[in-house]
């Protein structure tokens, strides 16, 4: 039996070293010239490796990431579990990206930082956060961690998911029919969606024009889930204000993309959120241990909701 890491050499030691300590019965691989590949038995991988098949007695593949539309579920056997990354250093670090994003657009920073380039001293309207309707699409681990970490600020709070949720000080809507009353009392709106079939190009036209005049976008899911050219149309014909992004298609995205120099966008390379080694290793050894035990892993995926 084995444990083979497929990503890179700093993580890798990190985990290495927690397996020895924690797990120290089963042998921690990331060489794989170094194990019969019927020993193995889990992967923590990124992707799928190509030649998967041969490994017959795998068990297990963990993603190294909270998402895992990278993922083709459909090419895994179905005996083989897919386990998301469900850990405390991803969750911290989308609430700091979430709240820096929300902050920087409800107080103009964008707007402010083109004032200095031009040497302009002069004070912008202000809105008071309770008159800033925030919400966010998606109320898994991370969208729910995000609203945790913005209700201190005082703005009115909302969420929209596929099944109904309730949680306490949050509008929450669930399901395609309240999409649009939900989209309609949202001023800033924070995409924490995973990629699947109904989430792919969901931050449309569409979407915009639902969207309360002026509204503003946060979209930290995943690239193919907004439409580039319908965002830079509703920011240029001022039904959006301003926008930050975290996640496109492609990535990177090539250097004459008009996102890179547009006024109205705050562009970061997918750095919202990064899973770390010490808190990812325990919870992997965590969900062996289940795993082990007979139960399920925390974050199974659901092959027939692809997320
Ligand atoms: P979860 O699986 O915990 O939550 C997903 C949420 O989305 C759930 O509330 C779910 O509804 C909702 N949802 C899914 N499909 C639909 C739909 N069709 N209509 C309405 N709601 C829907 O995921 P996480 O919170 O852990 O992560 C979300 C995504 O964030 C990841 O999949 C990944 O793409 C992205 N991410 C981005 C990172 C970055 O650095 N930019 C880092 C980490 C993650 P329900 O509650 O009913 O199931
Ligand atoms: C993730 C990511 O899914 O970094 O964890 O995007």
């Amino acid at each position: 039996m084995a444990f083979w890491f497929n990503s890179d050499r700093e993580r890798g030691r990190i985990f290495s070293e927690a397996f020895a300590r924690d797990l120290p019965d089963l042998p921690f691989i990331t060489d794989l010239t170094q194990v019969d590949p019927d020993d193995v038995r889990y992967v923590l991988t990124w992707t799928l490796p190509p030649d998967l098949d041969r490994f017959k007695n795998l068990e297990i593949v963990f993603s190294i990431g909270a998402g895992v539309d990278q993922f083709r579920i459909e090419t895994l056997p179905t005996e083989v579990k897919l386990v998301r990354m469900v850990e405390d250093g991803i969750v911290r670090m989308m609430q700091e990206y979430v709240t820096l994003a929300v902050l920087s657009l409800h107080r103009n920073l964008k707007a402010y930082l083109a004032q200095q380039s031009e040497g302009r001293w002069q004070a912008l309207p202000a809105r008071q956060a309770a008159d800033r309707r925030t919400g966010v699409l998606g109320l898994g681990m991370l969208g729910q961690a995000v609203i945790e970490r913005l209700t201190p600020f005082g703005f009115p709070l909302s969420g929209w998911s596929r099944s109904p949720r309730q949680i306490d000080g949050v509008r929450c809507h669930y399901g395609a029919e309240s999409l649009p009353s939900f989209l309609g009392e949202t001023d800033i709106l924070v995409c924490l969606l995973p990629l699947t079939g109904e989430t792919r190009g969901i931050l449309d036209a569409r979407l915009f024009a639902a969207l309360s005049p002026g509204a503003s976008l946060v979209h930290v899911g995943r690239g193919a889930q907004l439409d580039h050219d319908a965002l830079i149309d509703a920011l240029d014909r001022h039904q959006l204000s301003g926008a930050v992004i975290d996640v496109t298609e492609p990535e990177p995205l090539p250097p004459e993309h008009p996102f890179w120099r547009h006024p109205k966008i705050m562009l970061t390379p997918h750095i919202a959120s990064v899973t770390q080694p010490d808190t990812a290793a325990r919870a992997v050894i965590e969900n062996v241990k289940r795993h082990r035990a007979g139960l399920d892993p925390i974050g199974l995926v659901d092959r027939s909701r692809g997320y």
